[in-house]
């Protein structure tokens, strides 16, 4: 098996802790091939167990990818049919290496807007995994982040009648706190696959100082190389938060801690 050998250390400081992917291709890839379109999807939930299976080896503490957007419901019934029999077929398979693997499953969307069988094993799976401390496996279910937005808002709005927020107080923690993500650690790095130069209502308050990254891989022969690519950019940018360069750079030093040790390797197939 071709072995992918990572850098014989990462810095700490130069990991992402966040990564969140918009996962796109599918289609482009089964056209290709003459193949249905679900075929793409399917091929892309290969990748999908490539991706968790290589961010637990190098010790991201959550990725979120977006498996269905609040727009994806305009699609053909019958793709948004084998998507819901696709999510459920993965969940059923994966929960138990998610239970071995210590990887806490978790979702973000309006899930009540799914199919009940979806639900079912959705809810399943978060209660089999609860307990788990090691990566934070988010799938973005029916999710729109400009109805996120606006559900926080209306919240707040709803708790400030209610006399248990003063208006004048309301401030980006009482937000954040209302937002999905809420349980996350800050956004630090966003893929998207394909070519496509698009944010497409995914995570839009969260991206605030996420770094961008485009590739042109179609999602289905997206590659643990692909992703470690990302990383080593990720790594190599100097993250300002609105700092002068001088400013920024001590405080990257003081959190600097090496992670891994030399003797890593990656197998391909994650
Ligand atoms: C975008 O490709 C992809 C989606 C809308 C769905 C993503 C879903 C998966 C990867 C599979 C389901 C995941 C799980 C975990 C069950 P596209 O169809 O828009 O591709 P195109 O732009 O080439 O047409």
């Amino acid at each position: 098996m071709d072995e992918l050998s990572l850098p014989s250390e990462i810095e700490e400081s130069k990991l992402p802790k966040h990564i969140g992917i918009i996962m796109d291709g599918n289609g482009r890839w089964a056209r290709k091939r003459h193949l249905p379109r679900i075929a793409g999807h399917r091929a892309g939930v290969k990748t999908v167990d490539r991706v968790v299976a290589f961010c637990r080896k190098v010790g991201i503490q959550a990725l979120t990818l977006y498996a269905f957007s609040d727009e994806n419901w305009g699609r053909p019934s019958m793709e948004i049919n084998g998507l819901m029999k696709l999510l459920k077929e993965y969940l059923l398979k994966e929960t138990p290496r998610m239970i071995r693997e210590n990887i806490r499953f978790h979702t973000i969307g309006r899930i009540q807007d799914l199919p009940d069988f979806a639900q079912e094993v959705i809810a399943e799976t978060k209660r089999k995994t609860e307990n788990n401390d090691g990566l934070i496996f988010t799938l973005a279910l029916s999710y729109g982040a400009r109805r996120e937005i606006t559900d926080a808002a209306r919240r707040l709005a709803e708790k400030a009648v209610k006399g248990e927020l003063d208006v004048g107080e309301i401030n980006q923690q009482h937000f954040e706190a209302e937002l999905s993500t809420a349980l996350l650690p800050e956004l630090d790095l966003l893929v998207r696959t394909s070519g496509e130069y698009r944010i497409s209502n995914f995570l839009l308050y969260q991206l605030a100082y996420a770094e961008l990254y485009f590739t042109d891989t179609l999602w289905p022969e997206y590659q643990d190389k692909d992703l470690l690519e990302a990383i080593l950019e990720f790594g190599k940018r100097e993250r300002r938060f609105g700092l002068t360069g001088e400013q920024a750079k001590p405080n990257e030093k003081k959190s600097r801690k090496t992670l891994n040790p030399l003797s890593w390797k990656l197998g391909k197939k994650g």
